[in-house]
């Protein structure tokens, strides 16, 4: 593919402002279309991002021949439907995260892109952070000897509304599948799949986690404490500790641009600032592998997004959480 990677939005709200904002530092793609509930939303996004075109529904920007991509920025529940229309239609899909909200969910949106010979990618923007990058590289080269723990708490104070999308059941709402899904993302991208996990929760009256405690072990003996909340500011750091010192992932952790070595009783500090908001290094991850008709990204598999709705299904199954 010579020309730019062509890029649809479906869903106008928060997220989608700064993906569009971080696509247009992107040399290789352009705006095409936006698609939103209401046309005089996407008019008016179409105009303030300077895409070609705006949908008044989902399925027309679906339909357009000339989009190479759709980014869905919908709330979680809608995953599983946006994808898979995109899908029936061939169009590339990287969709927020979660990818669906149960594993029969993610399943069947991994064997419809599979059928269909159709990229598919679950938006992890932190997995193409270049912080991320530097931690995998100080590991592999066994900086920290042996991974024994990791900790990890994502939190943030949140007014209660049980309308939003946050609260609402209806709309997928609670701090697990919101943010408690990235700690659960770093346990598994550095120690893999748990062989036990624990967890305890506070819910909300609309019977959402807003407080998550999670004490996962590994066959190797290793454990990982994760937390998240919508109750209070946390640190929203992250640490793994090995058997010859520890690296810290700074605030937001799950978008750090510090890391810090400790090791022999000295610190290193890497600074690795990303670029843009920080979404454009997952952008140009999916630019390449559209120019390169991948169906896939080798850093962030469909087999991973499978193990990871399977960690956050046995998590949910622990608390009692469920969706209809
Ligand atoms: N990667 C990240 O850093 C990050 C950060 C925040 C959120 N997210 C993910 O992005 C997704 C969207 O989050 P957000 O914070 O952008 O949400 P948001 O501000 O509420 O926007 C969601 C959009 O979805 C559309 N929508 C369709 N049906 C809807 C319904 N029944 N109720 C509400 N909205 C509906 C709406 O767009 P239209 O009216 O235009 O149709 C709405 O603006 C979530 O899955 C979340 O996990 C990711």
């Amino acid at each position: 593919m010579s020309q730019k990677v062509r890029w649809g939005i479906i869903g106008l709200g928060k997220i989608a402002h700064n993906f569009a904002f971080d696509l247009r530092i992107s040399e290789t793609a352009v705006l095409q279309g936006v698609a939103s509930r209401s046309i005089e939303k996407a008019t008016k996004f179409a105009k303030k991002f300077k895409a070609q075109k705006a949908y008044g529904s989902y399925e027309a920007l679906v339909k357009d021949p000339d989009i190479d991509v759709i980014y869905i920025a919908t709330p979680h529940v809608l995953h599983f439907e946006n994808t898979m229309l995109c899908l029936q239609y061939k169009k590339a899909v990287l969709c927020e995260k979660p990818l669906g909200i149960n594993l029969t969910q993610v399943q069947t949106m991994i064997q419809e892109a599979k059928s269909q010979n159709v990229f598919l990618m679950e938006a992890i923007w932190t997995r193409f952070m270049p912080s991320y990058q530097k931690v995998l590289e100080l590991l592999n080269d066994g900086a920290i000897g042996d991974v024994i723990s990791i900790r990890a708490d994502f939190g943030f104070q949140t007014t209660f509304d049980p309308e939003g999308r946050l609260y609402n059941k209806k709309l997928g709402g609670g701090s697990l599948l919101d943010i408690g899904i990235y700690p659960i993302f770093l346990s598994l991208l550095v120690l893999g799949m748990p062989s036990d996990i624990n967890a305890m929760a506070r819910m909300t009256n609309t019977n959402v986690d807003s407080f998550i405690a999670m004490l996962f072990e590994y066959k190797n003996d290793a454990k990982a404490v994760l937390e998240s909340t919508f109750e209070v500011d946390t640190p929203t750091e992250a640490y793994i500790f090995g058997t010859k010192g520890k690296i810290k992932l700074h605030r937001r952790f799950h978008h750090a641009n510090t890391i810090t070595l400790y090791k022999n009783g000295e610190e290193t500090v890497f600074q690795l600032p990303h670029s843009g908001i920080g979404y454009i290094h997952e952008i140009e991850a999916v630019n390449e592998n559209i120019r390169n008709g991948d169906t896939e990204n080798s850093k962030l598999p469909l087999a991973f997004s499978e193990q990871l709705i399977t960690i956050i299904d046995q998590v949910k199954a622990k608390i009692g959480l469920w969706y209809e």
